[in-house]
């Protein structure tokens, strides 16, 4: 896991434009879930495309730390073998999340309703991160908790069984604590319902139904109802894992700042829960283009075609940040080389992530010489107007603060500055897009 890797820097540059095609890893949300489900499953099912990045790894060994196989074939499918709903193990030492919330905050959903009692632990990220919102709902439901500083890692969770059917409202927007109330419905006989204000990805209630799973979604006044029918009897099945757009998100912000790029990005899921970036980024005056819209795995997925263009800020509005909430520091980067100032407002759920992703993006970017005001739900940007940044002085490095998108943001900054940009740490990376580097390098070659 990431927390036991010396730091690795590296110096990001322009090294001429993005050209070719790349295709991106599986989507590290719909990987989770397929194989929770599948451990869930009694019989065989094989995930085609699930993304072989730590986080994901970290859910696979936590599944056969309670009775699941979960196996990677010679051909890359992998293959789960579950247990069923109700019939999860009690393991035998602590589960080990590394940095991953939604391998957290989803199993403690899942252990929640079955007797079990399981020790999760962290690195130093993950075990700054609340997880009260998942502790609130799951206590009703009948769970008890221990844990550090009241709800950080290391965390003792004591499930129950029978559980309590509840009705929860959310009361931030959140996936992570939507699907954990979902899964701990799986093994609570009677109806469990998630009130959901603003809606978030909806992989969970999908890949739910896509197993057998009843759940039913409704809206009352303007929200959505997700209700789920415990106990459930869920089916073995054969997914296939569209690409990640938090991934591909990257090489597309890369490809519009980096003159001369053109380039086609395969196999993007486009779910409109998660894919609000690309049209932000078209109103910016971005190109990118949709080529072969179909569908895989029960979502919808496209080629996105991207070439370098010139951009404006932009005000983001506010009721699109589930919909983009991961993507905002490579949005930020997007919008330092743009002309003219781009607003964000009410991301207050950034300064809980991997990162306070409001505070290390202002830093990162103002180190890098970007204008950059920060205030308490998002950052102003005032844009270069198209020219590079001018990229971190001689001896100073960015901090990542064990954060992925930290990194790879200010990757893709130093590719499109003036004198490149240095990153104190390369290693997170490896949590949701391992093959990123190599990526990088192809597609600049
Ligand atoms: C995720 C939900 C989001 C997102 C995270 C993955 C998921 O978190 O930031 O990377 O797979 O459900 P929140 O639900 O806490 O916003």
């Amino acid at each position: 896991m990431s927390h036991s890797n010396p730091p690795s820097p590296h110096r990001f540059a322009g090294n001429g434009p993005l050209k070719g095609r790349i295709r991106v890893p599986g989507d590290k949300s719909i990987s989770h879930r397929a194989i929770m489900l599948g451990a869930l499953a009694v019989g065989e099912t094989r995930v085609s495309g699930l993304l072989e990045g730590e986080d994901v790894l970290a859910t696979a060994a936590a599944m056969r730390a309670m009775g699941a196989s979960v196996e990677r074939g010679p051909d890359g499918v992998w293959s789960v073998h579950g247990v069923g709903v109700g019939s999860l193990l009690q393991p035998e030492s602590a589960l080990d999340m590394g940095n991953s919330g939604t391998s957290t905050r989803l199993l403690m959903g899942l252990v929640a309703s079955h007797p079990i009692d399981v020790t999760f632990v962290g690195d130093a990220s993950l075990s700054k991160r609340p997880m009260q919102r998942v502790i609130t709902p799951l206590s009703q439901m009948g769970a008890a908790y221990e844990a550090r500083d009241g709800d950080r890692l290391p965390l003792l969770s004591r499930g129950i069984s029978p559980a309590v059917p509840i009705t929860y409202r959310l009361p931030v927007a959140s996936a992570q604590v939507k699907s954990a109330v979902l899964l701990a419905g799986l093994n609570t006989a009677g109806t469990t319902r998630v009130i959901e204000p603003v809606p978030t990805r909806d992989h969970s209630e999908r890949m739910l139904r896509g197993f057998g799973a009843k759940l039913e979604v409704g809206e009352e006044n303007g929200a959505r109802i997700i209700t789920v029918h415990g106990e459930a009897d869920l089916q073995p099945q054969t997914i296939t894992v569209p690409g990640d757009p938090s991934s591909a998100a990257f090489f597309a912000v890369a490809a519009l700042l980096v003159e001369g790029s053109d380039l086609v990005i395969e196999n993007v899921g486009l779910n409109p829960t998660r894919a609000a970036l690309f049209d932000v980024l078209r109103d910016m005056g971005g190109q990118i283009e949709e080529l072969d819209r179909r569908e895989v795995g029960g979502e919808p997925v496209a080629d996105l075609h991207v070439r370098h263009s010139a951009l404006t800020g932009v005000d983001v509005d506010p009721a699109i940040v589930p919909a983009m909430v991961d993507e905002f520091p490579i949005l930020f980067i997007a919008a330092s080389m743009a002309s003219g100032t781009t607003t964000t407002r009410g991301l207050e759920e950034l300064r809980v992530k991997e990162s306070d992703r409001i505070t290390a993006m202002a830093n990162a970017l103002t180190l890098a010489g970007a204008r950059v005001e920060e205030r308490e739900d998002g950052l102003i940007i005032r844009g270069t107007g198209g020219d590079p940044l001018p990229g971190t002085p001689d001896g100073a490095a960015v901090t990542t603060h064990l954060d992925h998108r930290i990194a790879m943001s200010m990757a893709v900054a130093g590719l499109a500055s003036s004198d490149g940009v240095e990153v104190d740490d390369t290693t997170p990376i490896a949590t949701s897009f391992p093959t990123f580097m190599d990526l990088l390098e192809g597609a600049q070659g």
